[in-house]
């Protein structure tokens, strides 16, 4: 893929097929999955029905069947946009319709009720996150996925954003000799989300994704609406901050990640440019797309498709690259994030009580 992850190369140069809506008989021959949504607002609307529609489009075999949601006002509209039935009883509609997979990208206070709904009627589900408002209903809902035998995934969207995705890859191929130091800042001005579990949830999940699981965390704050400080261990010995704010500016939320191994460290800034830090007497290698750009679809660029073609290869029962405990264990950081400011102490990871190992 190269640094032009996000750019089919064959498809543009070879093809001519600059959008990649020409027929994909690979694509065409997966096996088709039929998709509901449950809890279709505002992140359903702009980000996963227009991800879907662009697969579709690229001929992959995923069906809508049906949407729900409480906006009695907004049923229509979703009806017609959207070429589904809505239901405001999510219950009704997994009895008509039996999916195979469940999208819940409801408010947080139903992730949990919707997604033991989904998987009792036997759907893969991918749930927003938070996974749940709890890490006790998070562990109730892992379980409850492992027996009924399906794929419970929550979302990961940023893993799939391009530059991220590079990152990852770059680490794979060894770019970055004994990662040892991570470091990110993320911040917002929204007061209407809660900072650690609906914002900053991002960055603990790629604080895992590039470096693996934590066994202690360690919380500060001067005041907690104006930042929080996380240092986190973690288990194979490398290091890392957080670094966080709700009371940034709204108009623009920023976060910023790096990485540094052992003569070279490589920084994603603001979601949008990477660059890798690897020769002492050559130039940086940085990549950054050209913005707007013509050729990337935004759901591509917030990893949206991307997160769910690996779902979609989960539910066909493909390598699965999605761990489900993933969203535990994001919820598991805020969780600890959360007691060790109130204990004004490190917490050791993983949590005790009705938690999963
Ligand atoms: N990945 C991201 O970057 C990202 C961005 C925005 C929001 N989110 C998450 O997505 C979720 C939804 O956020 P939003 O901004 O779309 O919220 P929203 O309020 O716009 O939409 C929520 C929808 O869920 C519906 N709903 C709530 N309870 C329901 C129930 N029991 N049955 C059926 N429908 C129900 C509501 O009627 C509404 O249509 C949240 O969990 C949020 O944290 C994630």
């Amino acid at each position: 893929m190269g640094f032009w992850a996000h750019l089919d190369r064959e498809a543009v140069f070879e093809r001519g097929d600059v959008y990649r809506v020409g027929f994909d008989a690979e694509r065409a021959a997966h096996a088709p999955v039929r998709l509901a949504v449950l809890g279709a607002g505002g992140v359903a609307q702009s980000k996963y029905l227009p991800a879907l529609a662009q697969l579709r489009t690229r001929w992959e075999p995923v069906e809508l069947v049906a949407l729900s949601t409480l906006d009695a006002r907004a049923a229509d509209k979703l009806a017609t946009v959207w070429g589904a039935p809505v239901y405001a009883d999510s219950a009704t509609l997994l009895r008509d319709h039996r999916p195979d997979a469940v999208l819940v990208t409801s408010s947080d206070d139903a992730h949990a009720e919707l997604t033991l709904a989904a998987l009792e009627a036997g759907a893969h589900v991918l749930v927003e996150k938070p996974i749940a408002e709890s890490l006790g209903s998070a562990a109730a809902m892992c379980r409850a996925a492992e027996a009924a035998e399906r794929l419970l995934v929550t979302t990961c969207n940023k893993r799939y954003s391009p530059p991220y995705a590079e990152a990852r890859r770059l680490l794979d191929a060894g770019a970055l000799p004994r990662p040892a130091l991570f470091s990110a800042k993320f911040v917002l001005g929204y007061e209407y989300v809660d900072l650690l579990a609906s914002g900053t949830i991002h960055v603990f999940d790629l604080a895992r994704h590039f470096m693996g699981d934590v066994r202690r965390l360690s919380a500060v704050s001067a005041a907690a609406d104006l930042g929080i400080v996380v240092m986190l261990e973690f288990a194979n010995g490398a290091i890392g901050s957080v670094v966080t704010t709700g009371a940034a500016l709204s108009l623009h939320p920023w976060e910023r990640v790096e990485i540094f191994g052992e003569h070279a460290w490589l920084e994603v800034d603001d979601q949008l440019t990477l660059t890798l830090h690897a020769a002492e007497y050559e130039p940086a290698q940085a990549w950054s797309p050209a913005m707007p750009n013509t050729l990337l679809s935004a759901e591509e660029w917030g990893g949206y498709v991307g997160m769910l073609e690996a779902f979609l290869a989960g539910v066909r029962g493909g390598a699965g690259e999605l761990d489900p405990l993933d969203g535990y264990r994001a919820l598991e950081l805020v969780t600890a994030s959360r007691l060790s400011l109130e204990r004004r102490a490190p917490v050791d990871l993983p949590l005790d009580g009705d938690t999963l190992q």
